[in-house]
């Protein structure tokens, strides 16, 4: 199992390209089933999550190949309608198979997606959406039975909350639908808006997406596009907490600044100055960080959950009370006994964090329990005094390509054991 090693103050400079967002390739590569000819995604993010999806695709028969940071996906040769258990454990966003599986034959068998550390991550959204699509879906054991015999049709769908999935999934399944599908209360998030710029470009009707209603006219079929995956901005907030906690100066290369606007004001309240050009965002922190006031995860354009533990990371050693109210997963504060160990100040009721800063963190052994988690570790190890060695790197691996190669150009001191 790989740890990273990490010994803090070491000071950050220069330049860095932000990967692809993993939130984006994942449901993109689930897409490329639906259509005829060679994908190429470019700009796909080297993590273990898209190698899930990879392995999802081959054994469903489709063609994939990875060449110079592009995943190349050809779905012609697609020969199966079930996905095994372990397949389905590996990701969470497994799920967003099963509308393009329905779509592309008819029919789907696949278990109910791991839950994870956050949450439960109840699926009941996406199969009321599918139903109401016309998918007949039998649930026993843990598995889910699905068919649409006559192929799937369009539907008045209202989502109770704009669920990522839940739109991605009815996005996929009602391209190839008979008829219009409206999705009232979409979620309007920059990677609802790269996937539908990708299956437009494969041909599909899709309208309004990143607003609050979306239009989805059926066509007949999909031929295969090449489309370049938008940055990660959950990465870019993160190498930003990562620069803030030390007090340096780095531009991230390839950002889409608009992307980070919930995001960018708070580490300007905590005194970091930002300029946005030309695709590069220059970040300047103070030597030591102010409080942040109060932060409320919500549905985008609302400040980002996944950020929520990089950034709570900074608030550790921030001057004052900085208070996080995570409304989106009911269980994203477990980052929070591990920075304890590290000498943070942090208090947990529910759905809200209050972090009083402290002069500084130290260093010592710290275990990862999820993904985001992992990179509040990382955050808060850049700035403490001495060494921390964090376990569970495979969480930080999910998401984060390179991340201690990208952080040790940028004159950090860390590595992986
Ligand atoms: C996506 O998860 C992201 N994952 C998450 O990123 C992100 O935190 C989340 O959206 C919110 O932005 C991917 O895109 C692969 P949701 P998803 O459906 O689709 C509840 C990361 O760190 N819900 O918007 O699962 C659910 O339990 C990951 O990169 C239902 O109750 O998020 C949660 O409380 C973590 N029933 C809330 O809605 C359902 O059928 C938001 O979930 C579906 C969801």
């Amino acid at each position: 199992m790989s740890k990273l090693l990490v010994t803090g103050r070491k000071k950050l400079s220069g330049e860095t390209y932000v990967q692809g967002a993993k939130n984006s390739a994942l449901p993109v590569l689930a897409a490329t089933i639906l259509t005829k000819g060679e994908n190429v995604i470019y700009n796909c993010p080297v993590l273990s999550d898209v190698d899930a999806s990879a392995r999802i695709l081959r054994y469903l028969g489709c063609k994939v190949s990875r060449s110079s940071g592009a995943v190349i996906v050809d779905a012609d040769t697609v020969d199966r309608c079930d996905i095994p258990d372990e397949l389905m454990r590996k990701t969470r966003s497994s799920i967003v198979f099963l509308g393009a599986v329905l779509a592309r034959t008819g029919k789907a068998r696949m278990s109910f997606p791991g839950g994870c550390e956050i949450g439960l991550r109840p699926i009941d959204m996406h199969i009321k959406a599918l139903r109401q699509m016309g998918a007949v879906i039998k649930e026993k054991h843990g598995y889910l039975d699905c068919a649409a015999p006559n192929g799937l049709r369009g539907a008045k769908i209202t989502l109770s909350f704009p669920s990522v999935g839940t739109t991605e999934e009815i996005m996929i399944a009602a391209c190839l639908a008979q008829g219009t599908t409206t999705v009232t209360n979409a979620a309007r998030e920059p990677e609802i808006c790269d996937l539908a710029e990708y299956l437009n470009k494969c041909g599909a009707k899709i309208y309004g997406a990143g607003e609050g209603v979306m239009v989805i006219e059926g066509v007949t079929s999909l031929n295969a596009s090449h489309h370049s995956i938008i940055p990660d901005r959950i990465v870019a907030a993160t190498l930003m907490s990562c620069a803030a906690v030390t007090g340096s100066s780095i531009t991230l290369d390839g950002v889409i600044c608009s992307n980070l606007a919930s995001v960018i004001p708070v580490f300007e309240e905590a005194g970091c100055s930002i300029k946005c050009r030309s695709g590069k965002l220059e970040f300047n922190a103070p030597e030591k960080l102010k409080s942040m006031k109060t932060i409320r995860t919500m549905p985008y354009p609302g400040f980002p959950t996944d950020a929520q533990a990089p950034l709570l990371a900074a608030a550790c050693v921030a001057d004052g009370t900085t208070v996080f109210v995570e409304n989106i997963f009911e269980n994203r504060y477990r980052h929070t006994g591990e920075l304890m160990r590290m000498g943070a100040n942090i208090k947990t009721v529910g759905k809200v964090a209050v972090v009083e800063g402290v002069n500084s963190l130290y260093g010592t052994y710290v275990e990862a329990t999820d993904l985001r988690g992992a990179a509040s570790l990382v955050v808060a190890g850049l700035c403490a005094d001495g060494q921390t060695e964090i376990g569970g790197v495979k969480y930080l691996e999910r998401g984060y390509e390179n991340f201690e190669l990208t952080l040790s150009e940028l004159g950090a001191d860390i590595k992986k054991i």
